[in-house]
Formats: C-alpha cells, structure tokens, sequence
C-alpha cells in the first residue's frame, strides 16, 4: 500500500468537507470494515475509496477486482484509482445518484463499503445515498459504513424509515483519528401467517438496533 498522506492531504486542502479526513484510513481500520468480506461475499459497491485504503485490503481478503464497483465523486482520486484498480468498475458519480444510474441488473451485491463522510452531509442526501446502495443489496446483504463520531452517523429517524438497523461491529482505537465501524442490514419483514402477525425473527428488531 502507497504512503498516500500527501495526496491525501492536498485534496483534503482543497475540499475539506467532501474529502472528510486529512489522511487516508489506517490498516487497522481497513482491516475492521472489512473484517466480515470474503471471496464468497461476490459484487462489492465501495462509497468513497479515496487512494483505495479499503480497496486494498478488500482485494487481499480475495474479492476479485471484476468484483468491485467504485464510487468516487473526487477527480483526483478517480483517477488514481482507475490506474491502481484497472481490473474494477470506476465510476466518477456523486453516490447520491446511485438510485437514479442502473449500476446492476438487480441487487446482486454482498457488501457495500462506505468511506464517506455522512456527517458533513445533509440528512436528505443521507437517505438517497443509503437507499440507493440497498436498491442493489441483496437478501442477507451489508452495508459497513465507519465514522469518527461516538454514535452511528445514519440518525435513528432515517434508520426507521428505511426499515434498517445498526449494530456496532467494533472500535478501531488504532486509526487516526480513532472510529468505529457500522453494519446496516435490513430488518427483519412482519409476515402475514395464518391471521396473525408474526416476525421472522425471535429478537424484536428495536431491541437490535445500536443507534
Ligand atoms: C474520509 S475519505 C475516505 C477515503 C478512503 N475510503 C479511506 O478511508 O481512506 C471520503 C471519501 O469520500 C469521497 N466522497 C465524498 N463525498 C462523496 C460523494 N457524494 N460521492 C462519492 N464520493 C464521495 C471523497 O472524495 C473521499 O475520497
């Protein structure tokens, strides 16, 4: 892996807001938000690679580059990452607009790895960036998102309405600044049996949610 803190540093400079960190994501950070990947996992859509810290270590924990769609609303890093993963879908695109291109024929993918920076976003944006990723997961599917703050960065409003829940998969004391990782998976859906209401899981879902 590059040391990409110049780079990273000077875009970071220039867009403070969008770019969201002045370094790129340490290992110990990559390592965790992509503790639960396999090769088994199939298409991952990354939000937000940068210099490709997550891209990295995604491809070491053996996903396939054909595997890998990339959402990058940087130039720069756009470009970088064309050159450094030629082997992996690219796209220049605001990940807000995720629902309005056809990315899939259907919701093929396992996991979706986010680097963005939701809190500097608006909540609106939140939720066409969110929804728009779960268009394109499929049954069973994730979506790992990391933040700097103490609480998971998608409110619990727009959690609810979305009909999604946050576990906290771990701390990553080791990054700088230190974060934590987050797993958004859909709830599970109230079924109609025989009359009743019955959930298809025993845990109610309010009761899993961490934030
Ligand atoms: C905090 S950096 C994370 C970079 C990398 N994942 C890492 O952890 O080192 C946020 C990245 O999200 C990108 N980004 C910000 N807003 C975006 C948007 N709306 N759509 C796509 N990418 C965006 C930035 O250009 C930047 O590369």
């Amino acid at each position: 892996m590059p040391n990409d803190f110049l780079s990273f540093f000077l875009s970071w400079m220039s867009s403070p807001r969008q770019v969201g960190a002045i370094a790129p994501s340490g290992a110990a950070l990559a390592d965790l938000i992509t503790r639960e990947i396999t090769e088994k996992t199939g298409p991952i859509l990354e939000l937000g690679p940068g210099t490709g810290a997550f891209t990295y270590k995604l491809l070491k924990r053996g996903v396939r580059q054909q595997d890998l769609t990339l959402i990058e609303y940087g130039s720069d890093f756009m470009k970088l990452l064309q050159m450094r993963f030629p082997g992996a879908r690219v796209l220049w695109m605001d990940a807000a607009r995720l629902a309005t291109e056809r990315l899939y024929d259907g919701a093929p993918v396992g996991a979706v790895v986010s680097g963005l920076p939701l809190l500097n976003m608006s909540t609106r944006k939140v939720i066409s960036i969110v929804s728009g990723a779960f268009s394109y997961v499929r049954p069973g599917g994730a979506f790992y998102q990391f933040t700097y703050g103490m609480s998971c960065p998608i409110p619990r409003p727009v959690l609810d309405r979305l009909g999604l829940r946050a576990t906290l998969v771990d701390r990553a004391f080791l990054n700088v600044p230190p974060a934590a990782v987050y797993k958004l998976t859909r709830r599970p859906q109230m079924t109609l049996i025989a009359g009743s209401l019955a959930q298809q899981a025993s845990t109610p879902a309010a009761a899993q949610a961490d934030c």
